[in-house]
């Protein structure tokens, strides 16, 4: 992938949003309002944002549980496809972004149904699990890559037969097929590939990987339906 190849698949990802978004709830200041307040730019493209709204819908969802919550853009875009009394927990690290998603999550007007809980991801998913909090329909995964496999090993005690999982982020520029990789996130996707392939041999998910491109480059998503009991 040089330049060129960048250049066009930012250019598609700019055609597909005027063509497909124009007539959604503009968010484009969610992602100003981040960039402002010094946040990375690494929340999900607006069409990807769009799919994780589409795959709430679909699902039927009415609890979510989102790890990794930076600004709060993929927060609200999948908020937004809840029913009024459906609920979503984002998990964040951060103090810093989980205020300035508040922020946001208020200024959108999902404050009633989208929640922001401070601490390491890993911690507080125990946390859930012992406190027996029911399970969600949907999880999205999309926090630091390291620890992909157990925020999926905890998306998986928090679920129910029909729960569907999203992990962000598994082909990082093709290198996931890079045994050697010294990069701890693609080791992190590594390991995440190891326990999928156990668990979709045993039966207990049924799971593929779609590579991405787009504006925010190469990358790719998991999609994994937990199995019936
Ligand atoms: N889902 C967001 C992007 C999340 S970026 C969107 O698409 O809009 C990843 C986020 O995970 C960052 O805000 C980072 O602070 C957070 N994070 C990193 N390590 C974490 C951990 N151990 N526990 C919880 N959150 C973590
Ligand atoms: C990074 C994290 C993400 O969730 C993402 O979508 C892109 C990049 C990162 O940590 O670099
Ligand atoms: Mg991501």
């Amino acid at each position: 992938m040089d330049d060129t190849d960048r250049k066009l698949w930012a250019a598609v990802d700019g055609y597909v949003v005027e063509k497909l978004l124009a007539s959604d709830p503009p968010l484009d200041w969610v992602i100003e309002a981040s960039l402002e307040a010094g946040l990375p730019q690494i929340n999900v493209a607006p069409n990807q944002g769009k799919l994780l709204h589409l795959l709430v819908r679909l699902m039927g969802a009415r609890r979510i549980l989102e790890i990794g919550t930076l600004g709060g853009y993929s927060t609200i875009w999948m908020a937004q496809a809840l029913p009024e009394d459906g609920r979503l927990l984002s998990l964040e690290v951060a103090p810093r972004h989980a205020q300035v998603a508040r922020a946001n999550i208020e200024r959108a007007g999902v404050q009633e149904r989208a929640e922001v809980r401070i601490g390491a991801a890993l911690e507080t998913l125990t946390k859930l699990v012992e406190d027996g909090e029911a399970p969600f329909d949907l999880v999205f995964i999309d926090a630091d890559k390291e620890n992909i496999r157990e925020y999926f090993e905890g998306a998986l005690k928090l679920s129910r037969p029909g729960t569907l999982i999203i992990v962000d982020n598994v082909v990082r520029n093709g290198a996931v097929i890079d045994a050697s990789s010294q990069d701890s996130g693609v080791a992190g996707v590594r390991r995440f590939n190891q326990l999928l392939e156990a668990l979709a041999r045993e039966k207990r998910v049924t799971a593929t990987t779609i590579q991405t491109v787009g504006s925010k480059g190469y990358d790719g998503l998991t999609l994994a339906v937990v199995a019936g009991s």
